[in-house]
């Protein structure tokens, strides 16, 4: 085998040897070792020795930027704060900015449907598992333009399985950390089963969550049940679909919406159930380990539920950071920087 010697020269020619078509999706990256921004793919890299690569060392959070505007910024970066305080990461110094720079980003890459991941990692030092080797915490910044699931997921529903790896325990569940092996697992599982998505259960046989979602039961006896968030991540979508649901308890359409324990035989009977996340918000699930839910079509819940939570994401000014589009701000410098950018 010949090998090319990678040289600042040549690194870039090499790199653009080989197309990368998935790159296409990322439209822009803040990184907070430039204190810059890019909208070029092949800029889009992080140090080897960032313990976040080497070591899962880091917190992330991912949020959406619907029809122009960010919805629930406010709780994601909370999270986000949360996951950091958790394994003593401080904030990176730029990250009292971090509200702008997401703003920016967003109108830099150009699209008002996209996600937004928020990645704070421990910082390039060593490749040990010490922090104190590195130079600080670091602040990245991904937009990513926003790709559905296939119509036919909402419209006909999804079969998910049961996965048989072991969920986290309570205290690395809670953590939105760079270090999801288990995830990983999950949705290795499903996909060897034939679905897209896998639900784990807790050591005493109850549904936790599945690789990136949580999960909803509509139960027989008329009871939205999640699981409580002690064993999952606190998803913000299926907490504010919880509040949502409270709408629909009051109209008498559901007895309650509670967070409870639930066994798969209690969801295998249910008369519906979801999934629920940052990029997929509910999708109806089918079937489960191979038995159909409820009519096996996506229910009247279902389909109220999403019609709230879409009208919540689009016009409920409480919880949209709007970005103006119209009357973009300049803040890039530097050579090639024509799209001007508001904050
Ligand atoms: C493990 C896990 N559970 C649940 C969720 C759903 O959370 P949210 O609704 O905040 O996207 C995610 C999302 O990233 C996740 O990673």
């Amino acid at each position: 085998m010949k090998m090319p010697l990678i040289t600042k020269e040549n690194f870039f020619r090499e790199l653009e040897k080989e197309p990368k078509p998935w790159q296409e999706e990322y439209l822009a990256m803040y990184c907070s070792q430039w204190k810059g921004a890019t909208t070029d793919p092949h800029l889009m890299l992080i140090p080897i020795d960032d313990h976040l690569v080497h070591r899962g060392d880091g917190v992330f959070d991912v949020m959406r930027c619907v029809r122009g505007n960010i919805y629930q910024m406010e709780a994601h970066l909370e999270r986000l704060e949360r996951s950091a305080r958790a394994i003593s990461l401080h904030l990176p110094p730029d990250y009292t900015e971090v509200r702008d720079l997401i703003k920016a980003l967003v109108v830099m890459g150009g699209e008002k449907e996209c996600l937004i991941r928020v990645v704070l990692s421990r910082g390039p030092g060593s490749f040990s598992t010490d922090p104190s080797d590195c130079i600080g915490p670091q602040l990245y910044i991904n937009v990513i333009r926003f790709r559905p699931l296939p119509a036919s997921c909402y419209e006909e529903g999804i079969g998910v399985v049961t996965s048989a790896v072991p969920i986290k325990k309570a205290f690395f569940a809670n953590i939105k950390s760079c270090n999801y092996l288990p995830n990983v697992l999950m949705k290795l599982d499903a996909l060897r089963a034939g679905c897209r998505y896998s639900i784990g259960l807790d050591e005493e046989g109850f549904i936790a969550e599945g690789s990136t979602e949580n999960v909803g039961v509509f139960t027989q006896d008329g009871v939205l049940k999640f699981p409580g968030f002690k064993r999952t991540l606190s998803g913000i979508t299926a907490s504010r679909i919880f509040e949502l649901a409270k709408r629909l308890v009051e109209e008498g359409i559901i007895k309650d919406v509670i967070f409870a324990n639930i066994r798969p035989e209690e969801a295998y009977e249910a008369k519906e159930m979801f999934l629920t996340g940052t990029s997929l918000n509910i999708v109806p699930v089918v079937a489960y380990d191979g038995r159909r839910i409820g009519e096996e079509v996506p229910g009247p819940i279902y389909a109220r539920l999403t019609t709230l939570l879409w009208e919540d994401m689009t016009n409920n000014d409480a919880l949209l950071t709007r970005i103006d589009w119209d009357h973009p701000a300049k803040i890039l410098e530097g050579e090639g920087c024509q799209r001007p950018v508001s904050i």
